[in-house]
């Protein structure tokens, strides 16, 4: 994902060891050793301070340092909500009501606007910093549904859950919480990264904190369905993902000539106009295509609340 909302490269977050259950001592070590070294380097490298008022209060100093500062209009947003936009067309509602889970700097309203979509917004984050509609933790979202002046159509959670945490099991129960905040009919838009930071492959060398899980696209699947049915899957991004290609190499870092490969790749050559179209063409036709489905930048599931559970005693 390498939109301004995905995030690269830094990473000032507080390194947390994070508890790795049944793996041994030595791997959890080795974790937190480069979660550490990770944390440091980008300290000395970027040295991102909080240049706003409220910092103090960043869940994720990182992140949202990052999504400030960044471009918000790049080749991966372009070919996203794009295809978010489609989805939401195909529901042929005449003014959408959304509600932007994890809706960072509400990138997603502005793509939308500017694609000409009726429609009405209400976007939840846990960053205070972002002014998000209503400040809200997806893993502890007590009274979340207060707030809404509408009864949500339509669920955005655009790059978001691979941020929550390391445990499925945890993901679990927090897709519970969410479907019971959902209303019954609403339909839900889901993008979660494959190839981005080459995350489906889950490769040792690449150690990115702020994506605490990385699942494939039928592991995300799975999840998903505990709580979801899902409808439609498609690959989102083709182009915007040869930039990582690099990564692929265990030589790989940040500071040598395969990281300033990568960023001159993503930052430069592929966010040359013409690619634009291409990439939303790519992902319209590949990203409907089987093994492609998972070869792309992010994938993209529609998907609808599965019936609730009722309690009859009889
Ligand atoms: C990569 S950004 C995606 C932003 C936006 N959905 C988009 O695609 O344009 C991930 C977002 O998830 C938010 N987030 C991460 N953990 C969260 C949590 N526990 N509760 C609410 N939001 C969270 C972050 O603050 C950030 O805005």
């Amino acid at each position: 994902m390498n939109t301004s909302l995905n995030s690269d490269n830094l990473q000032i977050e507080a390194p947390k060891v994070s508890p790795v259950i049944n793996k041994p001592l030595q791997k959890k070590t080795e974790i937190a050793t480069k979660e550490i070294s990770a944390a440091t380097e980008t300290l000395a490298k970027e040295s991102v301070q909080p240049s706003h008022h409220g910092a103090d209060r960043d869940r994720s100093p990182y992140l949202v340092n990052r999504l400030l500062q960044a471009k918000e209009k790049n080749l991966f947003a372009h070919v996203k909500f794009h295809l978010v936009k489609q989805e939401i067309d195909r529901l042929g509602l005449t003014e959408t009501k959304i509600l932007d889970i994890g809706c960072g700097l509400q990138v997603s309203r502005q793509y939308l606007e500017e694609l000409g979509l009726s429609f009405r917004y209400f976007g939840m984050d846990y960053e205070p910093r972002f002014e998000p509609d209503a400040v809200v933790d997806l893993m502890n979202p007590v009274n979340a549904a207060t707030g809404i002046p509408f009864e949500p159509d339509v669920i955005l959670a655009l790059d978001v859950l691979e941020h929550l945490h390391e445990d499925v099991e945890v993901l679990e129960d927090v897709l519970a919480n969410l479907r019971a905040l959902v209303p019954d009919e609403c339909t839900m838009i889901i993008t979660l990264p494959q190839m981005y930071r080459l995350d489906r492959f889950k490769l040792s060398h690449l150690f990115y904190p702020e994506h605490k899980i990385r699942l494939r696209q039928d592991e995300w699947r799975k999840l998903l369905e505990t709580q979801f049915d899902v409808e439609r899957v498609q690959g989102l991004g083709y182009l915007s993902v040869i930039p990582y290609l690099p990564m692929a190499s265990k030589r790989y870092t940040p500071e040598n000539r395969l990281g300033k490969l990568f960023n001159y790749l993503r930052g430069t050559f592929f966010e040359w106009g013409p690619f634009k179209p291409a990439d939303l063409f790519l992902s319209n036709t590949l990203g409907k295509l089987g093994l492609f489905k998972s070869l792309s930048n992010d994938v993209l599931f529609v998907a609808k609340p599965k019936p609730r559970k009722s309690h009859n005693l009889l």
